[in-house]
């Protein structure tokens, strides 16, 4: 398996719109093979989650996975799961507020607002149907990694500039105050 670059914020790739992939192509060994250097890649750098077009492959595939993270350890845990051609529906009106960083704009959060259930409709890496409700933090991560296959990133929706932080002063000043709130969205939603 490969260690793939991960683009930084500032590169067009990341404002590109991904493209949908054919069965065909996922069918075929060199995206299999991208598949898993992408989840090594996502495992090696301590994602939570990490979009194809992050490592210069802008296509519709993002892969996501939380197992007791170091960069997120109040975040409740995500099997690995590879998303080909997602599509996210908001369920019902209710949002939650949260921090969010991302692989792709070093050392630093920001707060924004995430619908708290989403329905995911997607294709698996062999492409079986997946159709499923993400709630709560987790439905937080899911929407993180779709926008960035449209070319967004969290940053765009970081609506109070105040709340950007770097890692270091996130968990000097603010971090006792998030994990309380992220349990209480745990407590709520089930995940
Ligand atoms: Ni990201």
């Amino acid at each position: 398996m490969t260690l793939l670059k991960i683009a930084q914020i500032g590169n067009p790739i990341l404002r590109q719109k991904a493209r949908t992939i054919t069965a065909e192509e996922l069918a075929s060994p060199g995206i299999q093979r991208f598949i898993d250097d992408l989840v090594e890649t996502m495992h090696d750098a301590n994602g939570a989650g990490l979009a194809a077009i992050q490592v210069y492959r802008p296509i519709r595939i993002c892969a996501l996975e939380v197992k007791d993270n170091p960069r997120y350890p109040y975040k409740p845990n995500i099997p690995l799961t590879i998303l080909v051609n997602p599509v996210l529906t908001p369920v019902g009106d209710e949002r939650f507020e949260n921090y969010e960083g991302c692989l792709s704009v070093p050392d630093l959060r920001g707060k924004v607002w995430r619908h708290a259930e989403v329905r995911v409709q997607a294709q698996d890496r062999h492409g079986q149907p997946i159709d499923m409700v993400a709630r709560g933090i987790t439905a937080g991560t899911y929407q993180h990694e779709c926008d960035h296959l449209d070319g967004k990133l969290f940053v765009d929706l970081v609506h109070d500039p105040t709340t950007f932080t770097t890692w270091k002063e996130f968990a000097r000043y603010r971090e006792a105050e998030v994990r309380e709130h992220v349990s209480a969205i745990v407590a709520r939603y089930g995940s």
